[in-house]
């Protein structure tokens, strides 16, 4: 059977990849897609989101988030993924319109006419899952599981500790995984062992079709920023949002630990930090499945598979 699936994504050429991943694997009923304002400006993120779906052919409710942080001001990532937010390669003209509801109303209405659980997949900062979360408490109950990407055990990559997508909304961050909603956290533990190599790129555009021709273009691109600010990764780009959909495709691809985690928001140095009781020092209920390792070959190969289903 299917999972039925909410995504709510900043593409953004990682979570590009993912919504390839996640349409072209096969394995998910996708009700909607969502954006927030992360990677760029939500009007960016929406319409690159309609881009990518037009590109691999995929006509499924797309829903307009917030555009910002619930408290905060808006900070992007255009260092990584440029003036567009999908710098590289030429993209198709977005073939439908987002609906006329919001994000929130848009989760809303699918999960109350839903009979059964849905599995929510944000990759980007957790804005629209947090307003939904606060507005729509009594529909907590329909959502099967949350599987992110974000935070981190060991490091950050916008402070030493805090990673983008905590970091750009922390205190959405701090109500998600307050909400006893079970979490599954792909950080940057296992994100940046998800690594993508010039011939894991030559490999995509080698299938010859259009989305594996995006899909290289697409991380030649992102792969600049990583060759020249992380060259301990030895010329790999961290493949981060995929893991999120990935996991939930073959959890035994990966190595993880329930944890006790908690999100910092009053912190002077370590704003937006995900605080993972990796060795149960507090005895608190993990409320995390914190994901810290992958079969990178396998990974690819899923990559590779699931876009060459698509057109
Ligand atoms: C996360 O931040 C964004 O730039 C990426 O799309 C990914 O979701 C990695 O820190
Ligand atoms: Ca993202």
């Amino acid at each position: 059977m299917k999972i039925p699936i909410i995504i709510d994504c900043d593409p953004g050429h990682d979570d590009a990849l993912m919504l390839m991943l996640a349409f072209g694997s096969g394995k998910f009923d996708i009700k909607a897609v969502t954006t927030s304002a992360g990677n760029q400006t939500q009007e960016k993120t929406l319409n690159n989101a309609l881009k990518i779906l037009t590109l691999i052919g995929a006509n499924v409710p797309v829903f307009r988030g917030a555009e910002k942080p619930l408290f905060r001001n808006l900070i992007i990532a255009d260092y990584v993924h440029g003036e567009t937010g999908l710098d590289g390669p030429a993209l198709p003209k977005p073939a439908f319109e987002a609906q006329a509801l919001s994000a929130v109303e848009g989760i809303a209405a699918i999960l109350r006419s839903s009979e059964e659980k849905i599995t929510i997949v944000p990759t980007g900062p957790l804005t629209n899952i947090a307003t939904f979360l606060l507005a729509y408490p009594h529909l907590k109950d329909k959502i099967e599981r949350i599987s992110l990407m974000g935070g981190g055990i060991f490091r950050g990559n916008m402070t030493p500790l805090a990673e983008f997508n905590i970091f750009a909304d922390p205190e959405a961050a701090h109500l998600v995984f307050k909400s006893g909603i079970p979490i599954t956290m792909c950080g940057l533990d296992v994100t940046h062992k998800a690594l993508v190599f010039q011939k894991d790129i030559d490999l995509l555009r080698s299938i010859g079709n259009n989305t594996g021709k995006a899909a290289a273009d697409l991380m030649d691109f992102f792969s600049i920023f990583y060759r020249t600010n992380r060259t301990e990764l030895d010329g790999g780009a961290a493949l981060h949002d995929p893991c999120a959909i990935a996991w939930l495709i073959e959890p035994e691809m990966f190595t993880s630990k329930p944890c006790f985690v908690d999100v910092e928001i009053n912190g002077t140095l370590t704003t937006g930090t995900t605080v993972v009781d990796f060795y149960d020092v507090t005895g608190k209920e993990p409320n995390v499945e914190v994901v810290y390792d992958i079969d990178r070959e396998r990974y690819i190969k899923m990559l590779y598979n699931a876009i060459c289903q698509l057109p």
